[in-house]
């Protein structure tokens, strides 16, 4: 089924020079990517985002994280994306995610809380329609 998903490179992704090299490998896997923004993410639009972690030892400094630059905010789609994006991205930590995904081929943990790894992939087909409605409204 063609799907839709809610696809961000993060402030690291941004700030190490890696957007040409996430477009590159979304363009090459073959999805669309049907819009595109660049955005600084407030701290409200991130409790929305990130609902199921407000709370989390880990959520402030994850929102220091999101906030801390431009992210790149886009929609990609195709056939089962949903888990297509996810599997491109590789596990959200880093250290652990395979080699040849995104997070495994470019992330590293750093000294910090909050996992930097690079991208975010919607998880579901509810929570895609609800990341997209909120990221485009
Ligand atoms: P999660 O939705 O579990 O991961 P994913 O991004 O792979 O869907 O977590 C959202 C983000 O929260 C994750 O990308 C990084 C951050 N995070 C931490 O910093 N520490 C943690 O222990 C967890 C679980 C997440
Ligand atoms: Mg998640």
């Amino acid at each position: 089924m063609t799907e839709r998903t809610l696809m961000l490179i993060k402030p690291d992704g941004v700030k190490r020079g890696k957007m040409g090299e996430i477009i590159r490998r979304i363009e090459n896997k073959g999805y669309q990517i049907s819009a595109m923004k660049m955005v600084v993410p407030t701290e409200e639009l991130l409790n929305l985002h990130y609902a199921e972690h407000v709370g989390k030892p880990y959520y402030p400094s994850l929102v220091n994280y999101m906030m801390s630059g431009p992210v790149v905010v886009m929609i990609g789609e195709g056939t089962n994306i949903i888990l297509g994006w996810r599997t491109l991205m590789g596990e959200t930590n880093p250290t652990k995610a395979a080699p040849g995904t995104i997070r495994g081929d470019l992330g590293r943990e750093w000294d910090g809380e909050a996992m930097m790894n690079l991208v975010h992939g919607s998880d579901s087909l509810s929570s895609a329609k609800r990341e997209i409605n909120l990221w485009f409204t």
